[in-house]
C-alpha cells in the first residue's frame, strides 16, 4: 500500500495520561488515525494516515440507518526491553474477512490489514504504555457509506484504524468479577450475526447489561436463544468452567464469536497439563457444578478482558459464589502464561508474537 502520511505540528499533539491507572478501557486516543475508502470501482484506494478526528459522514449514510458496520479489537504490548508485541493479528485480519462476509461488506487483504496498524503503530509509538497491565489498544473497523436509504448493501465504505492505551477493561481488574445469567433478553440466535463482531450485537446487549449493573454486575452471561439453557460467551469475553483440571468451554456454534483469546487458551491448555474440552454445556450444569464444588473456577477470556476470574453468578435472583470470590490457581496459571507471551517474559511456543519492526 502506498500509504500517503499527513505530517502533523507539534502543536496537533495531545498530552500522554502517563499514569496508567487513569487510563480506564478506551477513554483516550492516539494522534492519528488511518483511513482508507473503498468503492465497487476503484476497489480499496486512498489509504491515509492523518491527524484524528471526524470522518466526513452524509446523515443519510448507511451505516447510521442499518448498522452495517464490522469491527476488531487487538492489542500491542511494550516489553521490557522495548520491543512492541503484537498478539496474534493474523487472526484478527480473518476474523474481519469473515465478518465481512457475513454483513456483506468487502474483504479487506490480509496484509493491507496488517499494514495499516503496523504502519499507524510505528508512528504512534508513545502512545503504547510501558507498564505491565497496560498496552495500546487497536480498535480496526469498516462502516458503509452509500447514501442510500433503500434496505441493501453498500457499494461504498470507508475502513478505519484508532488507537487507545488502555489498562483493565473491567474496574475490578484481575479481581474476580460478578456476572448476570439474563433468562429475559439473548444476544444472537443460530443464523443471525452472532458470529460475526459487528456493532449491531453490542446494541443488542446494552439492555441487559444495564439490568446487570442494577444488579451489581460486571457484564451479562448469555444463555442460547432457543431454549435459554445452554451458554453461550459473555458480553465482551468468552467463558471457560474449571472443573478440577478439566477446562469447559461451549462449542462454536454459529452464535458465539470466536474469540482469538479463547482459541489461545485451548492452545495453551495442554501445555499446562490440563484436560480441555469444547461442548455444550447447560446452566443447570453449571449451577449444580458451583453448588456441589466440582467447578473450582470460572474464567473470561478475551482481548479487552484478557484472563477475567469470575467470583460470582447471579442467576434468577441467586447468587451462585464461585472458589469463595477468589483468583484460582488455573486462571492464574492462564493468566501469567498469556500475559508472560505478551510482554515478552515468557518463550513464545505458539509463535503467536509478531513484532513490529522498526
Ligand atoms: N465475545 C465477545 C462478545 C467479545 O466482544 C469478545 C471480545 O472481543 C470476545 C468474545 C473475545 O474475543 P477475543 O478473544 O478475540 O478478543
Ligand atoms: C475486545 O476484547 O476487543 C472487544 O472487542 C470487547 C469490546 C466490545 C470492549
Amino acid at each position: 500500500m502506498k500509504i500517503s502520511i499527513q505530517p502533523l505540528k507539534e502543536s496537533d499533539l495531545k498530552p500522554l495520561e502517563t499514569d496508567t491507572k487513569k487510563l480506564g478501557f478506551c477513554k483516550f486516543f492516539s494522534d492519528r488515525m488511518f483511513t482508507m475508502h473503498y468503492s465497487e470501482t476503484d476497489n480499496w484506494h486512498n489509504p491515509e494516515i492523518k491527524k484524528l478526528g471526524s470522518l466526513d459522514l452524509e446523515p443519510s449514510s448507511m451505516v447510521l440507518h442499518y448498522g452495517q458496520e464490522i469491527f476488531e479489537g487487538l492489542k500491542a504490548f511494550r516489553t521490557s526491553k522495548g520491543e512492541i508485541n503484537l498478539f496474534r493479528p493474523e487472526m484478527n485480519a480473518k476474523r474481519f474477512n469473515r465478518s465481512a462476509a457475513r454483513l456483506c461488506m468487502p474483504s479487506l487483504p490480509e496484509y493491507d490489514f496488517l499494514e495499516s496498524i503496523e504502519k499507524l503503530i510505528k508512528i504512534e509509538e508513545r502512545w503504547i504504555p510501558n507498564s505491565k497491565g497496560a498496552s495500546l489498544y487497536i480498535r480496526p473497523f469498516m462502516i458503509a457509506t452509500d447514501t442510500i436509504l433503500g434496505v441493501r448493501a453498500s457499494s461504498n465504505y470507508i475502513y478505519c484504524v484508532i488507537l487507545s492505551p488502555v489498562g483493565p477493561y473491567y474496574q475490578e481488574g484481575f479481581n474476580p468479577v460478578s456476572l448476570y445469567v439474563t433468562d429475559e433478553f439473548c444476544r444472537a440466535a443460530k443464523g443471525g450475526m452472532g458470529e460475526a463482531k459487528t456493532g449491531g450485537n453490542y446494541a443488542a446487549s446494552l439492555l441487559a447489561g444495564r439490568v446487570a449493573r442494577e444488579k451489581g454486575c460486571a457484564q451479562v452471561l448469555w444463555l442460547d436463544p432457543a431454549h435459554r439453557k445452554y451458554v453461550e460467551e459473555v458480553g465482551a469475553m468468552n467463558i471457560f468452567f474449571v472443573f478440577g483440571d478439566s477446562l469447559v468451554t461451549p462449542k462454536l456454534n454459529g452464535s458465539i464469536l470466536a474469540g482469538i483469546t479463547r482459541d489461545s487458551v485451548l492452545t495453551l491448555a495442554k501445555t499446562l497439563n490440563l484436560k480441555a474440552e469444547e461442548r455444550e454445556i447447560s446452566i443447570d450444569e453449571v449451577i449444580g457444578g458451583i453448588t456441589t464444588g466440582s467447578i473450582t473456577e470460572i474464567f473470561g477470556s478475551g482481548t479487552a478482558a484478557s484472563i477475567s476470574p469470575v467470583g460470582n453468578l447471579k442467576y434468577q435472583e441467586k447468587d451462585y459464589i464461585v472458589n469463595n470470590r477468589k483468583v484460582g490457581p488455573v486462571s492464574q496459571k492462564i493468566y501469567d502464561f498469556l500475559t508472560g507471551v505478551q510482554y515478552g517474559e515468557k518463550e513464545d511456543p505458539f509463535k503467536w508474537i509478531r513484532k513490529i519492526e522498526f
